[in-house]
C-alpha cells in the first residue's frame, strides 16, 4: 500500500472483474446474475407485490398485514402497516420447537479471550428475564431507552429485551462523552438507562456508569427512572440509591419467560443518533417490520447465509452495522455469530485471524479501516500476518462503512480470502437500515472498489443537482426513487428536517438523497461511490458532521474565536479530521501552540468523544472568507491536504493567513 498517496485517491486502478466460481454459483440462494435479474425483474413488475411476498415469507407476523405501502403522506412512506409482529419474537422465540433452539446463537469472545457459548433457547431466557425486569421498574411499550453498553453480549440482551416489551432503544456507542449522552436522553426523552460499570478494550478497564452519572448530573434528565448497572468487571463504581440497580437485583426472581409485546409493524424499533450537515445530530427512526424484514432478508442474500455459517460482524452494537447485522440480523436469521468485545490489535495485531480460525468463522464482515490497520501490521510483523492463521473455514468476506481501495481490496481477497471467498463491498447507511447496493455472492462479478449493483427492489440513481438522471461514466449524486421498507421513517423529534434532508424540494421532493457522490461505470453500470457530498466526513468508518465539532470547538468561549473542520484523505482512517481555529488571542507559537492544540483536541473529546478529536490543528488569525463573509472551505480543503491553493484568493482580505494555516500542531 502507497504510504503517499491517500487510501481514497487510490493508485492502483484494478479493472480485473473477479467472477464467482461455478461452485458458489451452484450453491448459492441468489444464483448467477439471471437469479439477480429475475429478482430485480418481479420488483420492477410488480413493486408492492414484490415486497408483500418477502414480508410473508421472511417474517413471523402476529396480525398479518393487507396494507404493503401507503404513500399517502409521502415522504413519510407507511409499510405493512396493518400487520403486527414482535422483533424479539421474530429473532428468538421462532426458532423454538426447531432444530435451531439448541443451536449455539452467540459465540462471544472477551477481550482477555475467555470464551463463552449461547444457544438460542438460552438467549431467550436471558432476553425475557431481563425484559421481565424492565416491566417490573414500570418500562413499557412505546417508553425510550438508552443503551450505552460495551460490545458484550448483554448489550444484545438490553436491545432485545426492550423490542420484546415495546420499548424503543437508542443506543449510544460507548465512545461518545458525558455530554453526547446527555444531549441523546433529553432529545429521546428515556426513561431509563442501561450501561456497564466498565467497558474491557485492549486489556484496559474503562469507565461507562461513571460517564453516566456525570451526563445525568448536566441536567435535564428528569425522565430517567432507573439506571441498569451491568457489572462487567470486579471494579465497584458509584451507585445512586433509588436509581441505580445491578443487573443481578433487577434479575433476582424473575421469570426467565416473557410474552412478546405485538407491536405494529411502524411501531419504533429503535432511534440512532447519527451526524448529519448541521450541528446537531439527527435520530434516526426505524420502524419494527420493514426493518427486521431487511435485517433477515439481506443476511439471505447478502451473506447466503446457511445452516452452518459462523458468522462474524466486528462492528460494535453503538453503530447501525451493530444493530443490523449483530443484534437483530444474525439472529432473524438462526446464525451462529460470533460477538467480540476486544480490539483488533489487542494482545496482538493477529486477533481477528486467530479467531477465526478459532471460532472456524465463515462469513467475514468488518471495515475498510481495520482491513488497512491490519495489513500495515503484518507487513511489519510475519508474526501476526493472516498466513500465520488457518483460514480454510471462511467462505464470504464483507467490506462495509467507507470505500475500500482497490490496494486494501486486493490484500483482503489474497491474503485473507485466499482467491476463494468473495468480498461483498456493502454500501448503506444508518438511515437505509441495511444493505442498498452491494455484490451477490453467488451471483455479481467482482470490481475491486465498487460496491457494484443495487439490491433488487432498491431502485438507485444517479442524478444531477435538480433531479435529473445523468449518464454513465459521469459522477452525480446518488439518490433512492422508490421508497424501500428499511428506509428511516423520521428524525425523532424534527419531521421536518427529515423532509429538508432526505426529500429536497429542489430535486422534486420525491428522490431520497443519500448525501454520497457516485458515479456508473460505462460498461457494466456497477456503482462507484465518491464520498459524501455534504459536510459530513467518515473517519474510520465513523460519521462525523464537521458542524458538530465546530460547535463544540466554538463553545471554547475563552480561547477560540472562530472555527472551520473539513476532511482531509488519510492512509489509515480514510479521512482525518483537520480544524482551522481563530484564537481570541495572539497568535501562538511554538510550545504554546502545541499546549493549545492539545487543549483543544482534549476539549472535543469532552464535548463529543474521543472519536472526534481533530487531527490536525492549525491557527491563524483569520480563516479565508468570500466578499460576502462565506468561509472558503474548498480552499481550506486545499491547504489541509498541504496541495498548492488553485483557487482564485483575489478577494482574501489578508492573503498572508494561507501561510499560517499551512501550519499543523
Ligand atoms: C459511507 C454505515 C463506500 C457512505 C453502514 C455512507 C460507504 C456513510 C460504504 C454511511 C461502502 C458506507 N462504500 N462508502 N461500502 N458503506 N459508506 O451511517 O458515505 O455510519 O453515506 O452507515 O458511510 O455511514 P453510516
Amino acid at each position: 500500500m502507497s504510504t503517499s498517496t491517500s487510501a481514497m485517491e487510490s493508485l492502483l486502478v484494478e479493472n480485473r472483474v473477479f467472477p464467482p466460481s461455478e461452485a458458489m454459483v451452484k450453491a448459492a440462494r441468489v444464483s448467477g446474475m439471471d437469479g439477480y435479474n429475475a429478482l430485480c425483474a418481479e420488483a420492477e413488475k410488480d413493486f408492492e407485490g414484490f415486497w408483500a411476498r418477502l414480508a410473508r415469507e421472511n417474517v413471523v407476523w402476529n396480525k398479518p398485514f393487507t396494507r404493503t405501502l401507503d404513500e399517502s403522506n409521502a415522504p413519510f412512506y407507511q409499510w405493512f402497516d396493518d400487520g403486527e409482529l414482535n422483533a424479539s419474537a421474530n429473532c428468538l422465540d421462532k426458532h423454538i420447537g426447531t432444530p435451531t433452539e439448541n443451536k449455539v446463537a452467540v459465540i462471544f469472545e472477551a477481550d482477555d479471550g475467555t470464551v463463552t457459548k449461547t444457544t438460542y433457547k438460552e438467549l431467550l431466557a436471558r432476553v425475557s428475564q431481563f425484559a421481565n425486569a424492565l416491566k417490573a421498574d414500570g418500562v413499557k411499550k412505546g417508553d425510550r431507552v438508552l443503551v450505552y453498553m460495551p460490545m458484550t453480549l448483554e448489550g444484545v440482551i438490553a436491545m432485545q429485551a426492550c423490542a420484546r416489551i415495546g420499548a424503543t432503544h437508542s443506543v449510544v456507542f460507548g465512545g461518545f462523552s458525558a455530554k453526547a449522552l446527555q444531549e441523546r436522553i433529553i432529545d429521546a426523552g428515556a426513561v431509563a438507562v442501561i450501561t456497564s460499570n466498565y467497558q474491557m478494550r485492549g486489556g484496559k478497564e474503562l469507565p461507562l456508569k461513571a460517564i453516566v452519572d456525570e451526563g445525568l448530573g448536566m441536567g435535564g434528565c428528569d425522565t430517567i427512572k432507573t439506571v441498569y448497572v451491568y457489572q462487567r468487571t470486579q471494579t465497584a463504581c458509584n451507585m445512586v440509591a433509588g436509581r441505580d440497580k445491578t443487573f443481578d437485583e433487577a434479575l433476582a426472581g424473575k421469570s426467565t419467560e416473557c410474552a412478546p409485546v405485538p407491536v405494529g409493524a411502524e411501531h419504533p424499533l429503535f432511534i440512532l443518533y447519527t451526524s448529519g450537515s448541521t450541528g446537531k445530530p439527527k435520530g434516526v427512526q426505524h420502524s419494527t417490520g420493514g426493518y427486521l424484514l431487511w435485517a433477515k432478508l439481506t443476511m439471505d442474500w447478502t451473506f447466503d447465509l446457511k445452516p452452518e455459517d459462523v458468522f462474524w460482524c466486528t462492528a460494535d452494537i453503538g453503530w447501525i452495522t451493530g444493530h443490523t447485522y449483530v443484534a437483530y440480523g444474525p439472529l432473524a436469521a438462526g446464525a451462529t455469530q460470533i460477538i467480540f468485545e476486544g480490539i483488533p490489535t489487542f494482545p496482538n495485531a493477529g486477533r481477528f485471524w486467530q479467531m477465526i480460525e478459532r471460532h472456524k468463522c465463515s462469513i467475514f464482515y468488518t471495515a475498510p479501516t481495520a482491513i488497512r490497520s491490519l495489513i500495515k501490521a503484518a507487513e511489519g510483523d510475519a508474526a501476526v500476518h493472516p498466513d500465520r492463521s488457518d483460514l480454510s473455514s471462511l467462505r464470504i468476506l464483507g467490506s462495509v462503512g467507507e470505500p475500500i481501495n482497490p490496494e486494501a481490496w486486493m490484500w483482503y481477497y489474497k491474503n485473507v480470502g485466499h482467491e476463494k471467498c468473495p468480498i461483498v463491498d456493502t454500501f448503506w447507511q444508518t438511515e437505509t437500515g441495511g444493505h442498498m447496493m452491494t455484490p451477490l455472492p453467488g451471483a455479481t462479478p467482482l470490481v475491486p472498489g465498487s460496491c457494484t449493483l443495487p439490491l433488487p427492489g432498491i431502485m438507485a440513481a444517479i442524478v444531477d443537482e435538480v433531479g435529473n438522471d445523468i449518464p454513465n461514466g459521469t459522477g452525480g449524486i446518488l439518490v433512492v426513487k422508490r421508497p424501500w421498507p428499511s428506509m428511516i421513517r423520521t428524525i425523532w423529534n424534527d419531521p421536518e428536517r427529515f423532509k429538508k434532508s432526505y426529500f429536497p424540494e429542489e430535486m422534486g421532493g420525491k428522490l431520497y438523497l443519500a448525501g454520497d457522490g457516485a458515479v456508473r461505470s460505462a460498461d457494466r453500470g456497477y456503482f462507484r461511490i465518491t464520498g459524501r457530498i455534504d459536510d459530513v466526513l467518515n473517519v474510520s468508518g465513523h460519521r462525523m458532521g464537521t458542524m458538530e465539532i465546530e460547535s463544540a470547538l466554538v463553545s471554547k468561549t475563552d480561547l477560540v474565536a472562530e472555527a472551520a473542520v473539513v476532511g482531509r484523505p488519510d492512509d489509515l482512517t480514510g479521512e482525518a479530521i483537520c480544524a482551522f481555529v481563530v484564537l481570541k488571542r495572539p497568535m501562538p507559537k511554538g510550545d504554546e501552540a502545541k499546549a493549545i492544540a492539545k487543549e483543544l483536541r482534549d476539549w472535543v473529546a469532552k464535548e463529543i468523544g474521543p472519536i472526534a478529536k481533530p487531527k490536525d490543528i492549525r491557527f491563524g488569525e483569520n480563516l479565508p472568507k468570500t466578499r460576502s463573509g462565506k468561509i472558503m472551505r474548498r480552499l481550506l480543503r486545499s491547504l489541509a491536504k498541504g496541495e498548492a491553493v488553485t483557487q482564485d484568493t483575489s478577494t482574501l482580505e489578508n492573503p498572508a493567513i494561507l501561510d499560517q494555516l499551512g501550519q499543523a500542531y
